[in-house]
């Protein structure tokens, strides 16, 4: 009875400390809201330990070798993802089960091969068979995350990669001669549906990635704001959406504007009357103006734009809103932040920065662009996920 009462005891112990390890993984690396609000800053800290701690198990618990073949043979499961998220498998099965010829048929694929692709994802955890019903297919949970609407949604990120894969082998020419084509060059390439899903791959990113900085920094200390490389607008959308008595600006390339123009959804943005949206060239000169009060702008916020950059394309953009801003305005930073040590996404984010150019950069490094620019580094603000705030102001 007793040894029973231990059995059970420490199962249920393994099973909390499971769960709350998937917690900490959920709530700092993809910002996902499960408990309904901001974890508190003391939970936040938890979280961040137990992390630290669980991301080095997969060392110990697999052999060298076999790490790194899963590692070699990551480029397949990336592809297979990206292609049946091209397809819409997993927005297909989100309405009801579907055998395999079913879906080859909705999307004009072969069904012997989909069926393949399929068995082989449903060992990872992604969509499952239904036991009953052989060549028939449910999603799992991993895969809903694979559907369009899902609120943690993965689909576009994974779209992207069929892009990337072929992208990514310039790689080998930055290695030996550490020159990129340009992030321009990559932008300019893009047919419209690699650039629509790039977009609203930013959009998905920034709907994690929102309520941390909106938790931490006070925008509604300032009447107006311009988003620098504001993509289609969701991110300005959000702000104003808790701060109503301010206005702001979205600013981008033309194309990226004419599409947030175009589109129904983006079209119906709940702020839009307090916002404008401007196009652009952030290398040739930069707003200094809200066209809707004829106020000038008060704070720029430059969201994952410098890491897209060398240090010298950087200072120019800087320059520029340097140049446009008055003495009090400010510049706020959202970016991941390099440090010493096992930084795995923001090191694996670095690489990919390489082959267009940019980087990853330490706060010394960002000190070191605002010196260049005519800035002095403020603060710099944690937030509850794997980003901080940088803040300057011009000098
Ligand atoms: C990495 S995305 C970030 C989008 C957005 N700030 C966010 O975090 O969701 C970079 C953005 O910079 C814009 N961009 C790139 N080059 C630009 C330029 N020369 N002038 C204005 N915007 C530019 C891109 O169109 C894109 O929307």
């Amino acid at each position: 009875m007793l040894a029973a009462m231990i059995v059970i005891g420490s199962l249920a112990v393994i099973a909390l400390a499971v769960k709350r390890i998937r917690d900490a993984q959920t709530v700092i690396n993809l910002n996902e809201d499960i408990f309904g609000s901001l974890p508190s800053w003391y939970l936040f800290r938890i979280f961040k330990t137990i992390l630290t701690f669980v991301i080095t198990i997969p060392k110990f618990t697999l052999p060298p070798a076999i790490r790194l073949f899963k590692m070699c043979f990551a480029h397949h499961s990336s592809h297979m993802i990206a292609l049946v998220c091209k397809y819409n498998i997993a927005d297909h099965l989100a309405l009801k089960e579907l055998s395999v010829e079913e879906l080859a048929s909705k999307e004009d694929l072969h069904a012997d091969t989909l069926y393949r692709v399929l068995k082989y994802l449903e060992t990872e955890g992604i969509f499952e068979e239904v036991p009953s019903k052989p060549h028939v297919f449910r999603n799992t949970k991993m895969s809903s995350h694979l559907m369009e609407k899902h609120k943690t949604s993965i689909k576009c990120l994974a779209i992207t990669q069929l892009y990337e894969i072929k992208r990514f082998g310039i790689m080998e020419e930055v290695l030996k001669k550490g020159k990129s084509e340009t992030y321009t060059q990559v932008l300019n390439e893009q047919d419209d549906f690699e650039r629509r899903n790039y977009e609203l791959l930013f959009e998905t990113a920034s709907r994690m990635a929102m309520k941390p900085i909106l938790g931490d920094f006070n925008f509604g200390a300032y009447r107006n704001m311009l988003d620098v490389g504001g993509n289609t607008g969701y991110v300005l959308d959000t702000i104003l959406e808790q701060y109503p008595n301010m206005t702001g600006v979205v600013f981008d390339r033309p194309i990226v504007i004419d599409d947030s123009g175009r589109d129904s959804e983006r079209n119906s943005r709940k702020n839009k009357s307090r916002m404008s949206f401007l196009g652009g060239d952030f290398f040739e000169k930069i707003p200094s103006v809200d066209p809707l009060t004829q106020e000038p702008i008060q704070l720029y916020f430059l969201k994952q734009i410098l890491h897209d950059w060398s240090d010298e394309d950087c200072v120019r953009i800087l320059k520029n809103i340097r140049q446009a801003m008055n003495k009090d305005a400010i510049l706020v930073i959202s970016e991941p932040s390099l440090h010493e040590g096992h930084d795995h996404m923001n090191r694996q984010m670095d690489v990919l920065m390489a082959s267009i150019g940019g980087r990853e950069r330490t706060t010394r490094q960002f000190e070191e662009l605002f010196q260049k620019s005519k800035f002095r580094l403020e603060k710099i603000v944690p937030l509850r996920s794997s980003h901080f705030l940088t803040i300057a102001k011009p000098i």
